[in-house]
């Protein structure tokens, strides 16, 4: 009998190197990510680097909606990875969103933006960066709930692989706040500096969670290279 692996099959590409063999080659399409990180712990060339390399590489074309820099800054940043956002942007393959210039516009309306983006360029992919500030228009919790469950199933729906990412610091144990978007999340990807023996600070990336994958659980070094950002064993 021919048995099909189909979770195996549907794995796509992160386009970060270093990532997809922990995680079982990739992610499953409409799988939404959280990346969770401390202040410069490399959430914005991460995310970057996941909708760069596959709108260029895998013909999956992305949205960015960025609350944090404003997309000049964004696209000079990014350059000095090589990630030409400019180009992809007139091939129609990437259409980046300064959320916070439409402030004051509300949630719903942030929302329908970023759907009738989608729609345009017909996107495989999702960015928001971040959720955080994305999510900050509600007020009640049963507000922030009820958005979070919505906004999952739409991505679902519609096959959009996401990545949002969200700012935690953490304890020396580890331990940190959790959010709704943590338990609604399919996966959790963390990022978080630590200060080695010679006093340098460095960045450690971990899976905390990836449903239906049975993913490495053990810390990794996230290091930065002249074309973005790569995984790599543990170096301490
Ligand atoms: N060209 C570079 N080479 C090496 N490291 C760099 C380079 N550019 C940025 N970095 C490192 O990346 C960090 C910023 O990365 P990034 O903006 O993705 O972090 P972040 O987690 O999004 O930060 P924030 O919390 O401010 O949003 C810088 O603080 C710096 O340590
Ligand atoms: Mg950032």
């Amino acid at each position: 009998m021919v048995r099909l692996n189909l979770s195996q099959e549907s794995r796509v590409p992160t386009g970060i190197p270093g990532l997809d063999p922990l995680i079982r080659g990739g992610l499953q399409r409409g799988d939404f990510v959280l990346l969770i990180g401390g202040l410069g712990t490399g959430k914005t060339i991460f995310s970057c680097e996941f909708v760069y390399n596959a709108a260029l590489t895998m013909d999956e074309p992305a949205v960015f909606a960025t609350f944090e820099e404003d997309i000049r800054s964004l696209k000079r940043n990014m350059m000095n990875f090589g990630f030409d956002l400019s180009s992809l942007e007139s091939k129609k393959k990437l259409k980046l969103l300064d959320l916070e210039a439409l402030e004051g516009r509300g949630l719903s309306s942030n929302i329908q933006v970023l759907l009738e983006a989608m729609d345009e360029i017909k996107a495989k992919r999702l960015v928001v960066d971040s959720l955080t500030a994305f999510l900050s228009g509600t007020g009640e919790k049963f507000d922030y709930t009820f958005m979070m469950h919505l906004i999952y199933k739409t991505l679902k729906r519609e096959g959009i692989t996401s990545l949002m990412t969200a700012s935690r610091q953490f304890s020396k144990s580890g331990n940190r706040e959790t959010g709704v978007e943590e338990f609604v999340a399919d996966g959790i990807f963390q990022l978080e500096s630590y200060v080695t023996e010679s006093m340098e600070t460095r960045t450690r990336f971990v899976v905390r969670k990836l449903r239906g994958t049975e993913h490495d659980r053990t810390y990794h070094s996230l290091v930065f290279t002249p074309n973005g950002i790569s995984i790599l064993a543990f170096s301490g």
